[in-house]
């Protein structure tokens, strides 16, 4: 596995690269890298004759009070799970290489912000949106993999490359969790053990919800109800937002029909934690697996 630190060095190995044909698959991430990051770089391992891995974290994206400065950072356990991974080329760039100067062109996203946690994160996917078109142009890649996690980003980035044209195939990938359920997050490091505990129980009410819908529920206010009684009573932790919105617009509903999303985000201590389940229906009837 190659470690490239500057945009020059990326540059000329992705020519290089080009010249002989070979396609591209690209892992953005924020490193701290876990089973999920993981998941994506495998994913990419196995559809592209070359992996590209950038560990960028991204200040655009962090809002004054966020925690960009104390955003957990272990280099070299990210290299080891990269190369394991089957990463080439493991992109690790510093903030004055990426924006050596403030940048006089920024994106603005104008759909799929105004719900979930671009209400609290004001800015955050334009910084999002930014950097992941800045390296889209650094890596010329083919295809770049995403997780569902962090769904309302997958979204934006689909409205990023149909609103401008990128050319380049965005890989949604399933989210990968813990044995309990938890949704694995470089955050859950900063978890105390009783919160850890009952974290999965975010999942449980997401997982009501599907269940409930199964069951013949299709009202969206009772659906949302019944899983914020089980944030309420079962996480320990202060709900930012239990929402079921339709996907990717992620627009208001009265009742299920489409695809939908089931998201929550709640805080802990020291991490605020998202999750979501996304149900497609067929009219008013589920047609997902549980
Ligand atoms: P980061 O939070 O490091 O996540 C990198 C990628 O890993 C994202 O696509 C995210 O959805 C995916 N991911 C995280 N946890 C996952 C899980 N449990 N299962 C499956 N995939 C998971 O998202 C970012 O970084 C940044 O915003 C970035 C896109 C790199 C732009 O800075």
């Amino acid at each position: 596995m190659n470690i490239i630190r500057t945009v020059a060095s990326l540059k000329k190995e992705v020519r290089y690269f080009q010249l002989d044909n070979q396609s591209i698959g690209f892992v953005p991430t924020m490193g701290f890298l876990h089973e999920g990051h993981v998941t994506l770089a495998r994913k990419a391992r196995k559809e592209n004759d070359v992996v590209i891995m950038s560990i960028f974290v991204n200040p655009l994206q962090f809002g004054p009070n966020e925690d960009f400065e104390r955003y957990p950072r272990d280099e070299a356990r990210d290299t080891a799970l990269a190369e394991e991974a089957g990463v080439d080329i493991l992109f690790l760039p510093s903030v004055e290489e990426m924006y050596p100067d403030e940048p006089s062109v920024t994106l603005t996203v104008h759909k799929r912000t105004n719900a979930l946690c671009g209400l609290a994160r004001v800015g955050h996917f334009d910084g999002v949106a930014t950097v992941v078109m800045k390296l889209f142009h650094l890596t010329e890649a083919d295809r770049a993999y995403f997780g569902k996690k962090d769904a309302q980003q997958l979204a934006v980035i689909h409205g990023l490359v149909d609103s401008l044209n990128v050319p380049i195939e965005i890989v949604d990938v399933d989210t990968v969790r813990e044995p309990d359920g938890l949704a694995k997050s470089s955050r859950n490091v900063y978890l105390l053990p009783e919160e850890r505990e009952k974290a999965p129980a975010i999942y449980k009410a997401l997982q009501l919800v599907a269940e409930s819908i199964e069951a013949g529920e299709t009202n969206i206010a009772h659906l949302k109800q019944k899983a914020r009684r089980v944030l309420e009573e079962q996480t320990g932790a202060e709900i930012d937002y239990m929402e079921i919105l339709s996907y990717p617009e992620l627009e208001s509903l009265d009742s299920v029909s489409g695809t939908i999303i089931a998201a929550a985000a709640v805080k802990y201590k020291n991490a605020r934690l998202i999750d979501n389940l996304i149900l497609p229906m067929k009219g008013s009837a589920p047609c997902f697996a549980q």
